[in-house]
């Protein structure tokens, strides 16, 4: 039952589940309102109605204003100071990032190798100069460099940076990739944190957990169309990816079973 429905009528409220009731409660309308004390910038709302006009099922690759809000908090309960994002597309999640450093008292200044303390990472073009008119529009311009091109050779020019927080978001089949690079390179600071996202996407829980071979053209909830063709793939790739780290005597991890599979990241130390 959708969210929505269930409080629209006696019967709808009695027939709901424990499971939909618990998501209601913890929905996005309900926390927003009573439950939580976000720092949402206000510019997000205008970046969600541009993002679902323009790009109408691709904005769906956007972070939600939950997972926005959450990884905002976290920002501020690590003091990060330097984030490092690999996937831009609006820069929707770079937004709550910025402000979360803006809470956290760093200045929108380059430091001394240059970097501004976000570098996100984006191959293409047109969502890079939507994402900067953002930043302009949400005034956290100066916190943000963008590096246009394919993540894994701006990964290789960034390996001598040290960053508090990485956030995984681009293409699905790199995301070992991208891992290996960053801890090969000792990227992370002592106390940094990578946040993984769509680690539990619906093309891996089906790819593993399917009694019967499935079809692979069966809709799929929560992965974007451009996906689709290639599912299997996507699906292979994020399980092999969530079975090296946690066998990564290097880390701890712990994949939360929250939007679309969020997994977090942080190294041991010795
Ligand atoms: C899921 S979206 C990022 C969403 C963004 N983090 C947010 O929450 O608003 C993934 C982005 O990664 C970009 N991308 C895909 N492959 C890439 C690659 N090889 N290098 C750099 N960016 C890539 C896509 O163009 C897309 O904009």
């Amino acid at each position: 039952m959708a969210f929505t429905e269930i409080f629209s009528s006696e019967e709808n409220y009695k027939n709901a589940s424990p499971e939909e009731l618990r998501l209601y409660y913890a929905s996005k309308a309900s926390v927003v309102s009573h439950h939580s004390t976000p720092t949402v910038p206000p510019v997000i709302s205008n970046i969600y109605k541009q993002n679902a006009t323009q790009y109408t099922e691709l904005s769906i690759m956007a972070v939600s204003e939950y997972q926005g809000m959450l990884q905002n908090f976290v920002i501020g309960l690590i003091g990060a100071k330097k984030i490092l994002e690999i996937g831009l597309f609006t820069g929707t999640s770079t937004v709550f990032f910025a402000n979360g450093l803006q809470r956290n008292g760093v200045a929108g200044q380059p430091d001394s190798n240059g970097y501004r303390p976000i570098v996100s990472l984006e191959i293409s073009e047109e969502y890079a100069n939507v994402a900067r008119q953002n930043f302009i529009e949400a005034n956290v311009e100066d916190y943000i460099d963008v590096m246009i091109g394919d993540a894994h050779e701006s990964l290789v020019k960034l390996a001598d940076q040290k960053f508090d927080l990485v956030f995984i978001d681009a293409d699905k089949l790199s995301y070992l990739d991208y891992y290996k690079t960053i801890m090969e390179n000792d990227m992370l600071s002592k106390n940094g944190l990578v946040i993984v996202d769509n680690t539990a996407f619906d093309c891996v829980t089906r790819l593993i957990s399917a009694p019967v071979p499935v079809d692979d053209d069966a809709p799929l909830l929560n992965i974007p169309k451009s996906y689709h063709s290639e599912w299997r793939d996507v699906g292979k790739a994020l399980h092999e990816f969530n079975e090296f780290v946690r066998q990564d005597p290097r880390v701890e991890v712990v994949m939360l079973p929250l939007f679309t599979g969020i997994t977090l990241i942080r190294p041991l130390l010795n």
